[in-house]
This record gives C-alpha cells, sequence and structure tokens, in this order.
C-alpha cells in the first residue's frame, strides 16, 4: 500500500513485482527542518528481501526488454519527472532539508542523468579483438556486453533523488534488474522513482524497493548471494564492510573525501574563485562528497582571499529550506551537526581560528570559516560533511600539491591558476579521480565520469561508465 506524499503522513511499504506490499514494522520520516514527521515506511525483514531478490532474479531470467524499449521507459521517465519537478523538489526539501534553490537543481540533474542513461540504452556495444598477431588468421574475435544479473543500489540521503538515478537509470538502461534499499533518512524519493518508472511502464519486477534500517536491511541484501553487483554511495566504513562481504562478487563504491581546492598567485580571477570555495563548500550544508573543505591559497594572496572569502560567507542566508531566498538549511540530524560543532571545538583547542560562524543551533549549523589549521585537526584530516572550510596558506606549488595529497581519500581536487603547464603538471601530480582546473572539486556534469581512487572508493558513476561496470564484457570467438 502507498499513499502520495500529498496527505499527510504517506506510507511507503516496499515495492515488490511492481506492487507496494505493506509491513507492520514501520520507521518515521522526519522534516529535517520542523522535525514533524512527514510519511513512514517500511522495515524489511529478511524474507521481504529475499522476496525482492527472487523477483528481481525471475524477471531477469524471463523477460527482456530491448534497447529501443529500455530507451522509451528512461526517456517517458524523465518526462514524468519534469512535470512533476516541484512536488518532487519540494519531497526533498522536506526529508533531506535541502533548499529549494538545489532542490529543484537536483531533480533537474535527476531528468538529465534519466535522459542520458537511456541514450546510452542503444549504445552498449563490445569491441573488435584481432586475433592475427598471434598467428590465428583464421579465427574471428570480438566482445559483446551483457547485463550483470540483479543488481543491489544502496544509496544516500545527500542527493537522494539524482545518485539514485545514478543507479537505477544505467542498471536499467544496461538490462539488469534492480533490488534499491534507499536510505533509512530520506527514502520518500526513492518511493517515488519507483512509482514514476511504473508509470513510464517499466514492467513489474526490474525495480524492486526494499525500505529499512542499513544495518538490517541493507546486511540482508548483502547477504544474499544471488545479488550480481553492489552499487553504493555513502561512507568509507560501509564502503569497507561492503567490499569485504561481497567476495568476488562486482561492486561501484563512491565513497567520501575531504576535498582540497588550490589557489595559486596566478588565478585567473580571484572574486569568482572566492565565490565559488565559499558557496560550494557550504552545498547541501556541505554534505556532498566533493564540498570544498580545505582551500591551499598562496600565501601572497591569502589575507586578500580570507578576507573575501567572509564577505561572501556573510552575505548566505541560513534557515528554513522551503523558503526560496534561502542558501543553507538544516543538516541532516542534530547528531551530526553537533558531531561537527565538536570538530571545530576540537580544532579551537588545538590552535584554529574560528573566522566566521561556528555555531549550531539544533540541526544547524552556521557556515564556518576556520584559519590556523593543522592537518592533523579532523576538520582537515577527516571528511567534515557540513558547512566548514579552513583556510591554509601555502608559499610554494609544490607544497600545495603535498598536503592536497596527505589524505587516505582521492576523489576530486580542484586547482586555479592561469599557468597552463602548471595546470598539465597537475593532472599527472595530485593523486584524485578527477582534478578540475580553474572550477572547484564539487564541479560534476553527471555525464562525466566519476569516482574516486584509495578511500574514495572503486569503479565509475556517469551513465555511460555505469554501464560499463554494470555489464560484463563477453569474448565471442569463431572458428573460420
Ligand atoms: C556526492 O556527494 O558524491 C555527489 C555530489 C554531486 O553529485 O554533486
Amino acid at each position: 500500500m502507498s499513499t502520495s506524499l500529498s496527505r499527510k503522513n504517506a506510507f511507503y511499504g516496499h515495492f515488490i513485482n511492481g506492487q507496494w506490499i505493506s509491513d507492520q514494522h514501520t520507521i518515521a520520516v522526519m522534516n529535517k527542518y520542523n522535525k514533524e514527521e512527514i510519511g513512514r515506511i517500511g522495515r524489511a525483514s529478511r524474507e521481504i528481501v529475499s522476496e525482492a531478490v527472487t523477483n528481481a532474479l525471475e524477471t531477469f531470467n524471463t523477460r527482456k526488454l530491448d534497447s529501443n524499449q529500455r530507451y522509451e521507459i528512461l526517456m517517458r521517465a524523465a518526462d514524468i519527472a519534469k512535470e512533476r519537478k516541484e512536488e518532487l523538489a519540494m519531497i526533498l526539501v522536506q526529508e533531506v532539508g535541502k533548499v529549494l534553490k538545489d532542490a529543484r537543481g537536483e531533480i533537474d540533474r535527476g531528468i538529465q542523468t534519466m535522459i542520458a542513461s537511456a541514450e546510452e540504452a542503444k549504445r552498449i556495444a563490445g569491441t573488435g579483438v584481432p586475433l592475427g598477431q598471434s598467428g590465428n588468421d583464421n579465427k574471428m574475435a570480438f566482445t559483446i556486453r551483457v547485463p550483470v544479473g540483479v543488481i543491489g543500489a544502496i544509496t544516500p540521503f545527500n542527493f537522494p533523488f539524482n545518485l539514485t538515478i545514478h543507479k537505477v537509470a544505467p542498471a536499467l538502461a544496461a538490462g539488469n534488474t534492480i533490488v534499491l534499499k534507499p536510505a533509512e533518512m530520506t527514502p520518500l524519493i526513492a518511493c517515488k522513482i519507483a512509482e514514476i518508472f511504473s508509470e513510464a511502464g517499466l514492467p513489474a519486477g526490474f525495480l524492486n524497493v526494499v525500505n529499512g534500517v542499513g544495518q538490517e536491511t541493507g546486511q540482508y541484501l548483502l547477504e544474499d548471494e544471488r545479488i550480481a553487483m553492489f552499487t553504493f554511495t555513502g561512507s568509507p566504513g560501509v564502503g569497507r564492510h561492503i567490499k569485504s562481504s561481497t567476495g568476488i562478487r562486482k561492486v561501484t563504491l563512491e565513497l567520501g573525501n575531504n576535498s582540497p581546492n588550490i589557489i595559486h598567485k596566478d588565478v585567473p580571477d580571484l572574486d569568482r574563485a572566492v565565490e565559488l570555495c565559499v558557496t560550494r563548500g557550504y552545498v547541501n550544508a556541505g554534505q556532498a562528497c566533493i564540498s570544498v573543505q580545505r582551500i591551499y591559497v598562496h600565501r601572497d594572496i591569502c589575507d586578500v582571499f580570507v578576507e573575501k572569502a567572509v564577505m561572501v560567507a556573510q552575505r548566505l542566508k541560513v534557515g528554513n529550506p522551503a523558503d526560496p531566498s534561502t542558501d543553507i538549511g538544516p543538516m541532516i540530524s542534530e547528531k551530526e551537526a553537533r558531531r561537527a560543532e565538536e570538530w571545530i571545538q576540537e580544532a579551537g583547542r588545538l590552535g584554529a581560528k574560528v573566522l566566521y560562524g561556528g555555531k549550531r543551533r539544533e540541526s544547524i549549523l552556521e557556515p564556518t570559516i576556520l584559519i590556523d589549521v593543522k592537518p592533523e585537526m579532523k576538520v582537515v584530516c577527516q571528511e567534515v560533511f557540513a558547512p566548514v572550510i579552513s583556510i591554509i596558506p601555502f608559499d610554494s606549488i609544490e607544497e600545495a600539491f603535498c598536503q592536497a595529497n596527505d589524505t587516505k581519500f582521492g576523489l576530486q581536487v580542484g586547482l586555479f591558476t592561469s599557468d597552463i603547464t602548471l595546470a598539465m603538471r597537475a593532472t599527472l601530480e595530485l593523486h584524485f579521480g578527477g582534478v578540475i582546473i580553474n572550477d572547484v572539486s564539487t564541479y560534476r556534469a553527471d555525464i562525466m565520469p566519476y569516482g574516486g581512487v584509495k578511500d574514495s572508493g572503486i569503479g565509475k558513476e556517469g551513465p555511460h561508465y555505469a554501464v560499463q561496470e554494470m555489464t560484463d564484457e563477453k569474448l565471442v570467438v569463431i572458428n573460420l
């Protein structure tokens, strides 16, 4: 059973074989700003998870959609999401606490991700394999790409529309079936995604949703050996657990970062760099894997940078995410805001100076600028995942590269410079999945390859790259 969000207290159980099934065990979903209950979801037992996997596997084994059907369904889903943009954005405002303008932006991005995935459905191809060089001229060989089977998708709370689409849409484009376990803090949008695909004509069984708590429902999913591949976005701790629980099955892991951004003294436009660093440090209250965290600024321009950064931060409006003029809303929970506040206080005790912000009211943490930080402080060496940025001066570019690389993470890094040679050097010397020149680490176009090295994960997202991950390359040899 399901009810629409427009009614108070929407209820979603689990979506299995194209039907909502109810569950006597439920979890409340709260509005992250006013803390009112906005809905409830089910809490899937091992039996319910098993039923969802059985259904996904039976569907995979008995029902195929050709590439044109997959394209059409994905395009129709994009059209439906376009029509419902405001309703979907309001769900993000309520269940994430995302400010309205960013919520609308996330829906737009998710629609683009669906369209790009639809296009990929028509382009899945292997390669020719020349065997002549090994003296096999009497053989012809090529590869084809085939779907992996049932994909287990475990999605995060911070971009629960677009990051769920980044898993569901390429998986469908590639011809797989899916069991989706959304973050329990923000599950309502994922339930809407299931409804949208159903309305777009996706037959029953291709997309199943099991709601529940990560350690329980997510764990049952991990333990089901019939799932061929897992795709996960979330914390490195959970990523490690998934990797160690899944044996030789495929995994894509999109994990954290403590994103560095380097502003060299030859920055082409200082005002633009400051504006980007500050506003992109506070995007979604800093709860993005690539939000700006460590800002290394050449000492010659550091004082001016700091002064301008405070001016940008002062301009930002903090508060109710439903107000279209708000820039920064609440964090996902008071617990998380308190944790970030404690990290700021720890930095203070170790000698850092809070130049702006630093205070918390329930789950709202003020946008914060720190200076005089040290590499061992948590706000620097861990992923802060809160609206907290640190500005750190450097004297030589080698020192800046060294500090940027001095991390267990490696997702994306930003560098601002007018020197093309330095920019090219950076692409080789900065150890990250993405090096962004003259924009911040937060830059992401949804079609680009997105994924990190080191503790930031394994594999790439972005529809074309996700389709590669979600298909197996099969060799065909013909004896002539
Ligand atoms: C993430 O937090 O990894 C996603 C950021 C984005 O897609 O903008």
